[in-house]
């Protein structure tokens, strides 16, 4: 695909497709008022709390707080990027996705296009295949290693052979380049990357071929070779194994996240299938967020070393950031000496899942860690304590979990109140003082005021109408209020979903999903009245200061020309 996608077909794919339609032809929606209804595909849970609804054109659950428009849900659901999620609606729509020509040709894409890297990665892999059938001495290391051929079929293992030319004489040289796959060196000729090596293909959820690690055949070093990062693999976003996963199981019960690409093999032989492994990373916040997509429970394995202890340690950060509730972590450490991959051989598959089922969950595991070597008899090790915990307390989603985390925090330190664990609503802008009465009914005015526009585009016609002068106006979120109105009249926008997808990846972003959500408890008869009664609340009150502001500094300091006529201006717009 060429060029950008055009601004206006987005808009349109988004009017044209019913978001209940979609959502109902992958998740089946029950009509419950006006509202469709589900089991949320983004968490577990018992009883519906995802809702689609239809006049806004947007999904949201109340339990894990997801919530988008059409391409949101298809990104979230299929773990597809902006463009992918886009094509996949257009295609349900039965139309073509269409490109912003700017009325000259169409640019020339700056990379090979992603469709041709992802045949030569295939390609490739069948390549390595067959050399790996030619080749007696990779098959018997394969062999030593007790590899069957039913699990290096489904892993798709192959070969690269000792050539500096096995695929740089066979494949377009530049596509070669950009998939990663060779190296270009000073005289500008290209040599395979991989030579010599047991190589094991790295698939996204979508069976697409991303990457590869190759791993020696001997003890020589590099042990593990991988694709450097690439306009199809990113280490951080992809775990090896979770297509293999999830074509044995979609829904696994729990997903174990072990170090090493033999690790993960070793176990899907022994006929647990759940297991993927970081590719030589950190465990990072995305590789979670993707796994809790399809499990609500992630069991991190470690080696017992001090090395695997800092690294379930490290793991901490990220973990915290993405718990809440419904989802939940385990750390399992192994005995010293042994990978999941020689230990499974070496104790039997019984004993290996008896120590995933008993591994200690996240929080036990935390307070254990940090309690230790603390003397919590003694005063100064509790306030030290109170002082390690806080960071992680605070990282955690407002959940049943973050205020059993407080609790216990609570217990082992003595302390009932700790400061800023307490009251953990919205502080933002309030750090020296507490806001009066007044001014709180004035934030949930604006809140009313811009939650409703967005709710309700067709309002930002009223709006104009009454031709309101904006001069000196402040109040929290009016620029925000403004563009929104200024967005609905220049783009005439039909509805809440196609408004969001403006917001997309700006600051105001989750803002706005929030009060594009709030419930604002108005009969659907009655949004016009509560809107134009907050908003000329605001534009009262906003004027009122403003006129005193000015009064005072008239007294004090006198006016310039300026401040004269916002004067003027807030008195006749009273
Ligand atoms: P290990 O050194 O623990 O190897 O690396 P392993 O997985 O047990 O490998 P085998 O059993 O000897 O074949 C763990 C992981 O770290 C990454 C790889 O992803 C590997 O699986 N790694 C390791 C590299 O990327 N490069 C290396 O040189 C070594
Ligand atoms: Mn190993």
């Amino acid at each position: 695909m060429t060029g950008r996608i055009s601004r206006e077909f987005i808009d349109e794919l988004l009017v044209r497709v019913d978001i209940v339609d979609l959502i109902d032809s992958r998740v089946p929606l029950k009509k419950t008022g006006s509202n469709y209804v589900a089991r949320c595909p983004f968490h577990t849970e018992k009883s519906p709390s995802f809702s689609v609804n239809r006049s806004k054109q947007f999904f949201h659950c109340f339990g894990c707080g997801a919530s988008g428009n059409s391409i949101s849900f298809l990104m979230d659901f299929g773990h597809l990027s902006f463009v992918e999620a886009v094509e996949d609606l257009a295609a349900f729509a039965g139309v073509s996705v269409r490109m912003d020509s700017n009325g000259k040709e169409l640019q020339k894409p700056a990379g090979q296009s992603l469709g041709n890297l992802y045949l030569l990665m295939e390609q490739v892999a069948n390549y390595y295949v067959e050399e790996l059938r030619k080749n007696a001495g990779a098959i018997d290391y394969l062999k030593s290693r007790q590899v069957k051929g039913e699990i290096a079929r489904d892993f798709m293992l192959g070969y690269a052979p000792d050539k500096w030319g096995g695929v740089a004489n066979q494949f377009d040289q530049k596509l070669l380049v950009e998939a990663g796959l060779v190296v270009v060196k000073d005289d500008g000729k290209v040599y395979d990357r991989f030579r010599n090596r047991i190589m094991y293909p790295i698939r996204d959820k979508r069976s697409r071929i991303v990457g590869f690690g190759g791993r020696v055949l001997d003890d020589s070093l590099p042990k593990y070779l991988n694709s450097p990062e690439t306009s199809l693999f990113h280490k951080g976003k992809e775990v090896y194994g979770l297509y293999e996963l999830l074509a044995k199981n979609p829904k696994p019960q729990r997903i174990l996240i072990v170090e090493g690409y033999m690790d993960v093999i070793a176990l899907a032989q022994y006929g647990i299938n759940y297991s993927v492994a970081a590719l030589g990373t950190a465990t990072s916040q995305a590789h979670l967020d993707l796994l809790f997509r399809f499990t609500s429970e992630i069991v991190f394995c470690f080696d017992g070393d001090k090395a695997g202890r800092e690294a379930a340690w490290k793991v901490m950060e990220a973990a915290f950031s993405s718990l809440k509730d419904g989802r939940s972590c385990r750390i399992m450490l192994l005995p010293e000496q042994h990978d999941p991959d020689s230990l499974i051989r070496n104790e039997g598959v019984d004993s290996f899942v008896d120590r995933v089922t008993s591994a200690q969950v996240l929080s036990d595991y935390f307070y254990e860690q940090i309690a230790s070597g603390l003397n919590l008899n003694e005063m100064e090790a509790r306030a030290q304590l109170i002082a390690k915990v806080k960071p992680y307390i605070e990282k955690l989603q407002e959940s049943a979990f973050k205020e059993m985390m407080s609790a216990r925090l609570k217990e082992l330190s003595g302390v009932k109140k700790v400061a800023a664990l307490e009251n953990n609503q919205v502080t933002i802008g309030m750090a020296t003082r507490k806001p009066n009465t007044q001014e709180i009914n004035r934030l949930s005015s604006s809140r009313v005021a811009v939650a409703l526009l967005l709710q309700k585009p067709e309002l930002a016609y009223l709006l104009e109408k009454q031709e309101i002068d904006w001069t000196g106006i402040e109040f929290r979120g009016v620029e925000l209020f403004k563009n929104i109105q200024r967005l609905i009249l220049d783009k005439k926008i039909v509805n809440s979903a196609v408004l969001l997808e403006y917001y997309r990846d700006l600051p105001e972003e989750k803002a706005v999903k929030a009060l594009a959500v709030l419930d604002v408890h108005v009969e659907e008869d009655q949004v016009d009245d509560v809107f134009f009664d907050a908003l000329n609340g605001l534009l009262k009150q906003a004027r009122e200061a403003g006129i005193l502001r000015l009064q005072a500094k008239a007294q004090n300091e006198g006016l310039n020309s300026e401040e004269q006529d916002l004067l003027v201006a807030m008195l006749v717009g009273k």
